[in-house]
Protein backbone atom coordinates (compact mmCIF):
# COMPACT_ATOMS: atom_id res chain seq x y z
CA UNK A 1 0.00 0.00 0.00
CA UNK A 2 1.40 3.51 -0.93
CA UNK A 3 1.04 5.54 2.41
CA UNK A 4 -0.22 9.51 2.16
CA UNK A 5 -0.19 9.49 5.57
CA UNK A 6 2.82 11.22 7.14
CA UNK A 7 2.93 10.52 10.80
CA UNK A 8 1.85 8.94 13.72
CA UNK A 9 0.48 10.54 16.45
CA UNK A 10 3.14 11.09 19.40
CA UNK A 11 0.57 11.43 22.13
CA UNK A 12 -0.59 8.60 24.21
CA UNK A 13 -3.39 6.24 22.28
CA UNK A 14 -6.98 7.84 23.15
CA UNK A 15 -8.64 4.31 23.18
CA UNK A 16 -9.15 1.41 25.67
CA UNK A 17 -12.04 1.77 27.37
CA UNK A 18 -15.62 2.12 25.60
CA UNK A 19 -13.66 1.87 22.48
CA UNK A 20 -11.02 0.05 21.13
CA UNK A 21 -8.77 0.13 18.29
CA UNK A 22 -7.25 -2.95 16.77
CA UNK A 23 -4.50 -2.49 13.20
CA UNK A 24 -3.95 -5.01 10.76
CA UNK A 25 -2.48 -4.22 6.98
CA UNK A 26 -3.80 -1.20 6.75
CA UNK A 27 -7.16 -1.54 8.62
CA UNK A 28 -8.06 -0.01 11.84
CA UNK A 29 -11.12 -2.11 13.28
CA UNK A 30 -12.68 0.28 15.68
CA UNK A 31 -15.14 -1.22 18.25
CA UNK A 32 -17.63 0.09 20.51
CA UNK A 33 -17.37 -1.74 23.42
CA UNK A 34 -19.88 -2.21 25.65
CA UNK A 35 -20.96 -5.42 25.17
CA UNK A 36 -22.88 -5.33 28.47
CA UNK A 37 -24.89 -2.93 27.69
CA UNK A 38 -25.66 -4.10 23.82
CA UNK A 39 -22.63 -0.96 22.70
CA UNK A 40 -25.35 1.51 24.01
CA UNK A 41 -23.51 5.14 23.07
CA UNK A 42 -23.01 7.27 26.49
CA UNK A 43 -21.52 10.50 26.62
CA UNK A 44 -18.34 8.85 27.98
CA UNK A 45 -18.60 6.84 24.44
CA UNK A 46 -18.36 9.79 22.40
CA UNK A 47 -15.77 11.77 24.20
CA UNK A 48 -13.45 8.52 23.61
CA UNK A 49 -14.45 7.91 20.22
CA UNK A 50 -13.98 12.23 19.18
CA UNK A 51 -10.66 11.68 20.14
CA UNK A 52 -9.80 8.24 18.81
CA UNK A 53 -10.82 9.30 15.40
CA UNK A 54 -8.85 12.33 15.83
CA UNK A 55 -5.94 10.23 16.46
CA UNK A 56 -6.83 7.56 13.78
CA UNK A 57 -6.81 10.80 11.06
CA UNK A 58 -3.24 10.89 11.40
CA UNK A 59 -2.06 7.68 12.01
CA UNK A 60 -0.01 5.86 9.59
CA UNK A 61 -1.15 2.36 10.71
CA UNK A 62 -4.93 3.53 9.83
CA UNK A 63 -5.54 3.32 5.90
CA UNK A 64 -9.65 2.37 6.34
CA UNK A 65 -11.88 2.57 9.51
CA UNK A 66 -14.01 -0.18 9.91
CA UNK A 67 -16.77 0.22 12.68
CA UNK A 68 -18.18 -2.35 14.59
CA UNK A 69 -19.50 -3.51 17.69
CA UNK A 70 -18.51 -5.99 20.51
CA UNK A 71 -20.26 -8.92 21.38
CA UNK A 72 -23.88 -9.80 19.69
CA UNK A 73 -24.74 -5.77 19.11
CA UNK A 74 -23.69 -3.58 16.64
CA UNK A 75 -25.24 -0.74 18.69
CA UNK A 76 -28.55 -0.67 20.65
CA UNK A 77 -28.60 3.22 20.12
CA UNK A 78 -27.93 6.39 22.21
CA UNK A 79 -27.87 4.87 25.93
CA UNK A 80 -30.92 5.55 27.65
CA UNK A 81 -29.60 5.90 31.38
CA UNK A 82 -26.36 7.50 30.27
CA UNK A 83 -26.75 9.65 27.83
CA UNK A 84 -30.30 10.52 27.44
CA UNK A 85 -31.63 10.09 31.86
CA UNK A 86 -27.78 11.64 32.07
CA UNK A 87 -28.92 14.70 30.61
CA UNK A 88 -32.25 15.44 31.78
CA UNK A 89 -31.42 16.79 34.74
CA UNK A 90 -27.94 19.14 34.06
CA UNK A 91 -27.69 22.85 32.95
CA UNK A 92 -28.63 23.58 29.59
CA UNK A 93 -25.02 24.45 28.94
CA UNK A 94 -24.12 20.65 30.04
CA UNK A 95 -26.61 19.13 27.47
CA UNK A 96 -25.55 20.88 25.15
CA UNK A 97 -21.76 20.10 25.98
CA UNK A 98 -23.04 16.46 25.33
CA UNK A 99 -25.05 16.47 22.55
CA UNK A 100 -22.10 18.25 20.76
CA UNK A 101 -19.89 15.72 21.55
CA UNK A 102 -22.48 12.75 20.20
CA UNK A 103 -23.19 14.97 16.95
CA UNK A 104 -18.97 15.51 16.34
CA UNK A 105 -18.46 11.68 16.00
CA UNK A 106 -21.44 10.59 14.89
CA UNK A 107 -21.89 12.87 11.52
CA UNK A 108 -19.72 15.92 11.07
CA UNK A 109 -16.57 13.62 11.66
CA UNK A 110 -17.81 10.41 10.08
CA UNK A 111 -18.95 12.38 7.17
CA UNK A 112 -16.23 14.00 5.94
CA UNK A 113 -13.56 12.15 7.12
CA UNK A 114 -10.46 12.18 5.12
CA UNK A 115 -9.94 8.29 5.54
CA UNK A 116 -12.66 6.10 4.25
CA UNK A 117 -14.86 4.16 6.48
CA UNK A 118 -16.90 0.50 6.28
CA UNK A 119 -19.78 0.29 8.82
CA UNK A 120 -19.65 -3.51 10.04
CA UNK A 121 -23.16 -4.60 10.86
CA UNK A 122 -22.52 -7.57 13.36
CA UNK A 123 -25.53 -7.36 15.28
CA UNK A 124 -28.49 -4.78 17.11
CA UNK A 125 -28.67 -1.48 15.31
CA UNK A 126 -31.05 0.36 17.03
CA UNK A 127 -31.97 4.40 16.95
CA UNK A 128 -29.12 6.62 17.04
CA UNK A 129 -27.04 4.02 15.70
CA UNK A 130 -28.19 4.74 12.26
CA UNK A 131 -26.87 8.10 12.43
CA UNK A 132 -22.97 6.68 12.20
CA UNK A 133 -24.01 3.76 10.25
CA UNK A 134 -25.10 6.39 7.27
CA UNK A 135 -22.43 8.65 7.83
CA UNK A 136 -19.91 5.68 7.54
CA UNK A 137 -19.28 5.68 3.24
CA UNK A 138 -19.80 2.28 2.91
CA UNK A 139 -21.77 -0.82 5.33
CA UNK A 140 -22.11 -4.45 4.82
CA UNK A 141 -24.33 -6.29 7.40
CA UNK A 142 -24.81 -9.59 9.03
CA UNK A 143 -27.57 -11.47 7.43
CA UNK A 144 -28.93 -11.96 10.64
CA UNK A 145 -28.45 -8.43 12.42
CA UNK A 146 -31.54 -6.62 13.29
CA UNK A 147 -32.45 -3.12 12.45
CA UNK A 148 -34.83 -1.08 14.01
CA UNK A 149 -35.87 2.56 14.45
CA UNK A 150 -37.51 1.77 17.80
CA UNK A 151 -37.62 5.15 19.07
CA UNK A 152 -41.92 5.43 17.91
CA UNK A 153 -42.20 2.09 20.90
CA UNK A 154 -40.54 4.37 23.81
CA UNK A 155 -42.26 7.22 23.37
CA UNK A 156 -39.77 9.52 21.35
CA UNK A 157 -39.35 10.68 17.71
CA UNK A 158 -36.34 9.19 15.85
CA UNK A 159 -34.39 12.45 17.12
CA UNK A 160 -30.45 13.13 17.38
CA UNK A 161 -30.19 13.61 13.52
CA UNK A 162 -31.62 10.31 12.45
CA UNK A 163 -34.52 11.34 10.55
CA UNK A 164 -32.26 13.61 8.51
CA UNK A 165 -29.82 10.71 8.03
CA UNK A 166 -32.07 8.15 7.16
CA UNK A 167 -34.17 10.49 4.63
CA UNK A 168 -30.60 10.64 2.44
CA UNK A 169 -30.98 6.80 1.94
CA UNK A 170 -34.18 5.43 1.96
CA UNK A 171 -37.38 6.46 -0.02
CA UNK A 172 -39.94 8.17 2.06
CA UNK A 173 -42.86 5.51 1.99
CA UNK A 174 -40.20 3.11 3.75
CA UNK A 175 -38.39 5.46 5.81
CA UNK A 176 -41.80 6.25 6.93
CA UNK A 177 -43.02 3.14 7.50
CA UNK A 178 -40.18 1.97 9.89
CA UNK A 179 -40.27 5.52 11.72
CA UNK A 180 -44.13 5.05 12.23
CA UNK A 181 -44.15 0.95 12.99
CA UNK A 182 -41.06 0.57 14.79
CA UNK A 183 -41.00 -3.00 13.17
CA UNK A 184 -37.93 -4.72 13.32
CA UNK A 185 -35.53 -6.06 9.90
CA UNK A 186 -32.91 -7.36 9.17
CA UNK A 187 -29.66 -7.62 7.20
CA UNK A 188 -31.44 -8.81 3.57
CA UNK A 189 -34.09 -5.90 4.17
CA UNK A 190 -31.80 -3.51 5.37
CA UNK A 191 -29.67 -4.42 1.98
CA UNK A 192 -33.00 -3.73 -0.36
CA UNK A 193 -33.58 -0.78 1.38
CA UNK A 194 -29.99 1.05 0.65
CA UNK A 195 -29.14 1.03 4.18
CA UNK A 196 -25.90 -1.41 3.65
CA UNK A 197 -24.14 -2.17 0.45
CA UNK A 198 -24.20 -5.93 1.17
CA UNK A 199 -25.75 -8.29 3.68
CA UNK A 200 -23.78 -11.31 3.83
CA UNK A 201 -23.83 -14.62 6.01
CA UNK A 202 -22.31 -13.98 9.70
CA UNK A 203 -19.49 -16.37 9.39
CA UNK A 204 -18.67 -14.39 5.87
CA UNK A 205 -18.96 -10.76 7.43
CA UNK A 206 -15.46 -10.21 8.28
CA UNK A 207 -14.15 -11.79 5.44
CA UNK A 208 -15.82 -9.81 3.09
CA UNK A 209 -15.12 -6.76 4.58
CA UNK A 210 -11.77 -7.46 4.44
CA UNK A 211 -11.77 -8.25 0.99
CA UNK A 212 -13.82 -4.79 0.49
CA UNK A 213 -10.72 -2.68 2.56
CA UNK A 214 -7.87 -4.35 0.49
CA UNK A 215 -9.73 -2.93 -2.33
CA UNK A 216 -10.15 0.36 -1.23
CA UNK A 217 -6.62 0.62 -0.04
CA UNK A 218 -4.92 -0.15 -3.38
CA UNK A 219 -6.57 3.17 -4.67
CA UNK A 220 -4.45 5.95 -4.82
CA UNK A 221 -5.38 7.26 -1.28
CA UNK A 222 -5.22 11.15 -2.55
CA UNK A 223 -7.90 10.38 -5.00
CA UNK A 224 -9.95 8.10 -3.27
CA UNK A 225 -10.26 10.62 -0.62
CA UNK A 226 -11.05 13.54 -3.00
CA UNK A 227 -13.71 11.48 -4.96
CA UNK A 228 -15.36 10.68 -1.75
CA UNK A 229 -15.67 13.97 -0.20
CA UNK A 230 -16.71 15.57 -4.08
CA UNK A 231 -19.70 13.00 -4.06
CA UNK A 232 -20.72 14.19 -0.74
CA UNK A 233 -20.61 17.71 -1.63
CA UNK A 234 -22.41 17.43 -4.74
CA UNK A 235 -25.38 15.91 -3.32
CA UNK A 236 -26.49 19.48 -1.79
CA UNK A 237 -25.38 21.38 -5.13
CA UNK A 238 -26.84 22.56 -8.35
CA UNK A 239 -26.22 20.92 -11.60
CA UNK A 240 -24.40 24.54 -12.10
CA UNK A 241 -22.82 24.70 -8.91
CA UNK A 242 -21.55 20.85 -9.33
CA UNK A 243 -20.03 21.11 -12.51
CA UNK A 244 -17.85 23.63 -11.52
CA UNK A 245 -17.02 22.51 -8.18
CA UNK A 246 -16.22 19.16 -9.67
CA UNK A 247 -13.63 21.16 -12.21
CA UNK A 248 -12.00 22.90 -9.57
CA UNK A 249 -12.21 19.81 -7.77
CA UNK A 250 -10.63 17.64 -10.21
CA UNK A 251 -7.73 20.33 -10.84
CA UNK A 252 -7.05 20.16 -7.55
CA UNK A 253 -7.19 16.64 -7.00
CA UNK A 254 -3.92 16.53 -9.35
CA UNK A 255 -2.21 19.29 -8.13
CA UNK A 256 -2.29 18.12 -4.09
CA UNK A 257 -1.55 14.09 -5.48
CA UNK A 258 2.13 13.54 -4.24
CA UNK A 259 1.78 9.83 -7.17
CA UNK A 260 1.10 12.31 -9.74
CA UNK A 261 -1.44 9.32 -10.54
CA UNK A 262 -3.56 10.90 -13.59
CA UNK A 263 -0.16 11.87 -15.43
CA UNK A 264 0.87 8.29 -14.59
CA UNK A 265 -2.56 7.19 -15.84
CA UNK A 266 -3.08 8.61 -18.92
CA UNK A 267 0.71 7.51 -20.00
CA UNK A 268 0.40 4.00 -18.64
CA UNK A 269 -3.15 4.06 -20.95
CA UNK A 270 -2.05 6.11 -24.10
CA UNK A 271 1.62 5.75 -24.51
CA UNK A 272 2.71 2.37 -22.98
CA UNK A 273 -0.60 0.81 -23.57
CA UNK A 274 0.20 -1.56 -20.00
CA UNK A 275 -2.88 -1.06 -18.87
CA UNK A 276 -6.51 -0.26 -19.15
CA UNK A 277 -8.71 1.84 -16.84
CA UNK A 278 -11.87 -0.25 -17.69
CA UNK A 279 -9.79 -3.67 -16.26
CA UNK A 280 -8.11 -2.09 -13.37
CA UNK A 281 -5.86 0.33 -12.12
CA UNK A 282 -2.45 1.32 -13.15
CA UNK A 283 0.52 0.86 -11.74
CA UNK A 284 1.58 2.89 -8.57
CA UNK A 285 4.77 2.22 -7.92
CA UNK A 286 7.82 3.20 -10.00
N1 LIG B 1 -29.57 2.15 26.50
C1 LIG B 1 -29.17 1.78 27.72
N2 LIG B 1 -29.00 0.50 28.09
C2 LIG B 1 -29.21 -0.43 27.15
C3 LIG B 1 -29.64 -0.12 25.85
C4 LIG B 1 -29.81 1.26 25.53
N3 LIG B 1 -30.16 1.68 24.31
N4 LIG B 1 -29.79 -1.26 25.16
C5 LIG B 1 -29.47 -2.25 26.01
N5 LIG B 1 -29.13 -1.75 27.22
C6 LIG B 1 -28.72 -2.47 28.41
C7 LIG B 1 -29.91 -3.08 29.15
O1 LIG B 1 -30.54 -2.12 29.99
C8 LIG B 1 -29.23 -4.19 29.92
O2 LIG B 1 -28.59 -3.62 31.03
P1 LIG B 1 -28.59 -4.37 32.47
O3 LIG B 1 -27.83 -5.65 32.22
O4 LIG B 1 -27.85 -3.44 33.36
O5 LIG B 1 -30.00 -4.60 32.81
C9 LIG B 1 -28.15 -4.65 28.96
O6 LIG B 1 -27.94 -3.57 28.05
C10 LIG B 1 -28.55 -5.85 28.13
O7 LIG B 1 -29.78 -5.57 27.52
P2 LIG B 1 -30.93 -6.65 27.36
O8 LIG B 1 -32.18 -5.94 26.99
O9 LIG B 1 -30.98 -7.55 28.54
O10 LIG B 1 -30.30 -7.49 26.12
P3 LIG B 1 -31.02 -8.41 25.04
O11 LIG B 1 -29.91 -9.03 24.27
O12 LIG B 1 -32.05 -9.27 25.64
O13 LIG B 1 -31.79 -7.37 24.07
C11 LIG B 1 -31.92 -5.37 22.72
C12 LIG B 1 -31.03 -6.52 23.23
C13 LIG B 1 -30.99 -4.47 21.90
C14 LIG B 1 -33.07 -5.90 21.85
C15 LIG B 1 -32.54 -4.59 23.93
O14 LIG B 1 -31.53 -4.34 24.89
C16 LIG B 1 -33.18 -3.28 23.56
O15 LIG B 1 -34.31 -3.24 23.11
N6 LIG B 1 -32.43 -2.14 23.72
C17 LIG B 1 -32.95 -0.83 23.40
C18 LIG B 1 -32.84 -0.59 21.92
C19 LIG B 1 -33.42 0.75 21.52
O16 LIG B 1 -34.61 0.93 21.48
N7 LIG B 1 -32.55 1.72 21.24
C20 LIG B 1 -32.93 3.01 20.78
C21 LIG B 1 -32.24 4.03 21.57
S1 LIG B 1 -32.18 5.55 20.62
Amino acid sequence: MTSDMTHKDSRPEPWGKDVLVEFEDGIAWVKLNRPEKRNAMSVGLAEEMNKVLDALEIDERCGVIVLTGMGEAFSAGMDLKDFFRATDGVSDIERMRAYRSTRAWQWRTLMHYSKPTIAMVNGWCFGGAFTPLICCDLAIASEDAVFGLSEINWGVIPGGVVSKAISTLMNDRKALYYVMTGEQFGGKIAEQLGLVNEAVPADRLRERTVELCKVLLAKNPTVLRQARMAYKYVREMSWEESAEYLTAKADQTTFVDPERGRAKGLSQFLDEKTFQPGHGTYKREG
